[in-house]
């Protein structure tokens, strides 16, 4: 392994950073100099390297190959580099796969993140004054844990009980309680984030904002589950990853922070909106790329609402949102229209079989 060039900033070794808000936060975190980074990444189907192309040259990102369920491997890069933080975004992340075939999700984010907490804390017992008591576990999770909401009923707290109903979510929650168990039993000074969705640039193009952006301007059906009145909380990439930075670093430990956009917004209007931008952006002869909004059989156990309330993180962090979800749109909108390049590459003939495996069979 190569030397990483150690500035006086802290170190972070990141899990899953070459996927969509992995790649955004290490972009962020280079940019604004707040840390050093250590990258391990498996490189599933969810990956693009071409993300973080422009770190190519950067001697204070390094980038490992490689799956937190190894231990050893996880083992060597602490000791390597010494980190400040281990942040932990690696997961396999799409409800609808986890439909089809749960086993990896509870490989990577279960058993993974078992092993991971294993290493983490193997390496934070043997740090010494000031640098063990500064260390901090951060694993980022999901609003999907706790469930589905009813229209009046209130926005999820930290202490709403845990409802998980997709495969996916449940890992999530599995995972989360075993961070949970690593505070409350050794003392490794975790901290845990449950965030709504997140949209921005460089999102894989199987979730539904970068799917409808790509079918749209490729002229195919944009493709809605069941009657399309299911209800997501949207925030802006950017904003989910400065509130990770201000949890690392004011964050109590032990504590979980929900994050949300205080955006809910039923699937209909997200595609009705993307498709109004895209008249204006890309406008066609006699053409609404709202014709293209196709009605399909659902997903089996679709949560109906999800809403966050995030007034712990900003009263105590004082964190909101910056960016609007009409202006978050917008700029994704034309990262993807800048960015085709990108998507061709992430386009290739296993995106295509997802794509007929989830879509040709309704
Ligand atoms: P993503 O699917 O875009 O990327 C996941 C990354 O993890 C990929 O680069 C993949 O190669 C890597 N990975 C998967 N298994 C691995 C393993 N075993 N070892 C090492 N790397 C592995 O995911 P995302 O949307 O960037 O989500 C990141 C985290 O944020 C996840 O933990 C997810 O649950 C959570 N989250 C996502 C959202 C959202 O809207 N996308 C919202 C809230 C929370
Ligand atoms: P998705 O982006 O998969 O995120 P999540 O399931 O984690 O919330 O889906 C967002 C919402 O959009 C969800 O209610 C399912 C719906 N959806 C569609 O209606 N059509 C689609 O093709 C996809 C991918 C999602």
């Amino acid at each position: 392994m190569a030397n990483l060039k150690i500035d006086e900033i802290p170190t972070f070794l990141v899990t899953g950073g070459v996927g969509f808000i992995g790649a955004n936060f290490i972009l962020q975190a280079r940019q604004s100099k707040w840390a050093n980074i250590i990258n391990l990444d498996k490189l599933t189907y969810a990956s693009n390297l071409q993300s973080l192309a422009e770190l190519q040259n950067d001697p204070n990102y390094y980038f490992v190959l490689g799956d937190i369920n190894n231990y050893e491997l996880v083992q060597y890069i602490l000791q390597q580099y010494r980190p400040d933080a281990v942040i932990n975004f690696a997961a396999e992340t799409h409800v609808d796969r986890s439909i089809f075939s749960p086993q990896s999700f509870i490989q990577t984010n279960v058993v993974g993140t078992f092993q991971l907490l294993e290493a983490s804390k193997a390496y934070w017992q043997k740090l010494t004054s000031p640098k063990q008591e500064n260390f901090r576990f951060l694993h980022i999770s999901t609003d999907e844990v706790y469930g589905s909401l009813n229209p009046t009923d209130p926005a999820f707290r930290e202490d709403t009980p845990y409802a998980p109903n997709s495969p996916y979510a449940a890992s999530k929650a599995s995972a989360d309680h075993l961070v949970r168990s690593y505070y409350h039993t050794y003392g490794l000074p975790t901290l845990t984030t449950n965030c709504s969705n997140n949209y921005g640039p460089l999102q894989f193009p199987e979730k539904l904002i970068p799917l409808t952006i790509l079918n749209a301007l490729n002229g195919k059906t944009l493709p809605i589950y069941g009657d399309g009145q299911n209800i997501r909380d949207w925030l802006y990439v950017g904003d989910h990853c400065d509130a990770i930075h201000l949890v690392l670093k004011e964050g109590l430990i032990g504590e979980s922070y929900n994050i949300g956009g205080l955006n809910e917004q039923t699937n209909l209007a997200v595609v009705e909106n993307i498709c109004s931008i895209l008249d204006d952006l890309s406008p066609k002869d006699n053409f609404k790329h709202s014709s293209l909004i196709t009605f399909i059989k659902d997903r089996p156990g679709h949560d109906r609402r999800y809403a966050i309330d995030c007034s712990k993180i900003s009263q105590n962090l004082n964190w909101q949102p910056k960016e609007n979800f009409d202006s978050g749109l917008l700029k994704t909108v034309h990262w993807y229209l800048n960015n085709s390049a990108w998507l061709e590459s992430v386009c290739t003939g296993t995106y295509q079989n997802w794509i007929q495996q989830n879509y040709e069979s309704r």
